[in-house]
């Protein structure tokens, strides 16, 4: 038994987490929802997943959950733990990632009922957990579970851009007008800086959020353990571009033979410009001689993108066009720094334009449902005091930093985070398939070097 009072806080967070709980899943399904059902079995790649696995993987993390927490609960299939399992060895054998495209069964019906049992018993699990003594635990992994959600909404829209691209029915909006033109880099000064996530800003409830999801986001606060804890870090002074780099920045160093000059590149990318023969970013294309670009609304014209941030660029090529302007790319201190300098100059918020939770006008964000990158100069509510613009959405931002643990880390969740910290490169920013809610200032996603079907992009400082 709890104590009353207690007892009413988790109350008020059950109701909160119950009602998340719902939005975030059901916003996966409507994200499926154009897929003809042919769609969603094929595996285009091996990086890639089927939809169909996206859709059971997710149910699966949180029937982990429920083996958990539900004494006596029985498994929905056993097959399906080694199907849906993604890569957790605490969790059992499991189907190798480049092949959950070669199998049929079990088939999207299977997979959807099977969501929809994990969906009633979650239910049944959050509705009664605020009378339990670990109603605390039993929410936090909930929450985590959600989040875990999110990343695979976002894993979705890469995963159907390979698969389908422009054949994909998106629910697209129309693209925004750049509002100005943003050029030129911002000076800041170095020192120390305080690093990543502050679990102490969690007090959460009176933050000013808006309604709907963004109002169930400061009601319940969350940040990855990888964000944690804040530290301090000393910095030189440093500049940094204020748009990220465009299609045609990029489209200058593909026609100054940046591709087949090996000065610019890391050794590790000059093989693969060889044995991969890269001659520009994922998804662009020759044709008569012209540079084109397929994204969700079809074939365009490179030079009519023009003023679009370039997006699908792995880390090795961000590196090689950030040498060949003699610049670098930012550290993610400093990325961070840029993006959190209060008016001041002299503390941290939240986000470049302050605390306020991100929002359609301030950020190219999944809810804005543009699919695609916005026109530089599109938001500019979302700058930063010194002007540095789409630090949030639109593209994740390459960091010249490695993924590794912060002094004083602590894992929350034994492989999750943790056991990726090795020979990769942290991303900042979020991207126009990132939930509103699920991104933040300190949020430090990672890819390998080589990586470029997700929806990575970068600007440079020096
Ligand atoms: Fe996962």
């Amino acid at each position: 038994m709890v104590a009353p009072v207690i007892q009413s806080a988790f109350e008020k967070k059950r109701s909160h987490i119950g009602e998340l709980y719902q939005q975030v899943r059901a916003r996966t399904l409507e994200i499926v929802a154009p897929l003809e059902i042919e769609d969603y079995v094929i595996q285009t790649a091996e990086f890639m997943s089927p939809p169909r696995w996206h859709i059971g993987h997710t149910s699966w993390f949180f029937e982990t959950v429920l083996q958990k927490f539900r004494p006596g609960y029985q498994i929905y299939r056993e097959d399906f733990l080694f199907f849906f399992n993604s890569y957790y060895e605490g969790f059992g054998p499991r189907i190798e990632r480049p092949k959950r495209g070669t199998r049929s069964r079990p088939t999207v019906a299977e997979t959807k009922r099977y969501r929809a049992h994990i969906d009633e018993q979650m239910m049944r699990l959050i509705e009664a957990a605020s009378s339990r003594d670990d109603a605390g635990e039993i929410f936090s992994i909930v929450r985590l579970g959600l989040e875990h959600e999110m990343q695979h909404q976002e894993l979705l829209v890469y995963d159907i851009k390979h698969l389908l691209c422009d054949q994909f029915d998106a629910p697209m909006k129309p693209a925004p007008r750049s509002l100005e033109d943003v050029s030129g880099m911002v000076e800041i000064e170095g020192g120390l800086f305080e690093l990543g996530y502050d679990a102490g800003t969690d007090a959460g409830e009176s933050r000013h959020v808006g309604t709907g999801m963004r109002a169930l986001q400061g009601a319940l606060p969350f940040a990855w353990d990888n964000e944690k804890p804040a530290h301090k870090v000393y910095l030189e002074d440093f500049a940094i571009d204020r748009p990220p780099v465009s299609v045609g920045d990029y489209v200058e160093v593909i026609n100054d033979g940046g591709y087949e000059n090996f000065r610019w590149w890391h050794s590790a990318g000059w093989e693969k410009v060889n044995t991969e023969h890269w001659q520009a970013p994922l998804y662009w294309e020759q044709r008569d001689g012209e540079w084109m670009i397929r994204d969700f609304a079809g074939l365009h014209r490179a030079g009519d993108r023009a003023y679009e941030p370039v997006a699908h660029v792995s880390f090795l090529e961000a590196s090689a066009y950030a040498k060949w302007t003699g610049k670098r790319l930012p550290t993610e201190a400093e990325w961070e720094k840029a993006a959190t300098l209060t008016r001041a100059l002299d503390s941290k918020q939240g986000f470049p334009w302050g605390d306020d939770e991100p929002d359609l006008a301030k950020a190219n964000l999944f809810e804005n449902g543009l699919w695609n990158v916005a026109p530089i100069g599109s938001f500019p509510a979302g700058q930063t005091v010194q002007g540095c613009q789409q630090l949030i959405g639109d593209v994740w931002e390459w960091t010249t930093s490695d993924y590794v643990p912060y002094p004083g880390f602590k894992s929350e969740f034994d492989e999750y985070n943790d056991k990726w910290f090795i020979g990769q490169k942290v991303l900042r920013g979020g991207s126009y398939a990132t939930p509103q809610i699920h991104i933040r200032s300190t949020y430090r996603n990672f890819f390998y070097p080589h990586e470029r079907w997700m929806i990575a992009g970068f600007r440079c400082a020096k």
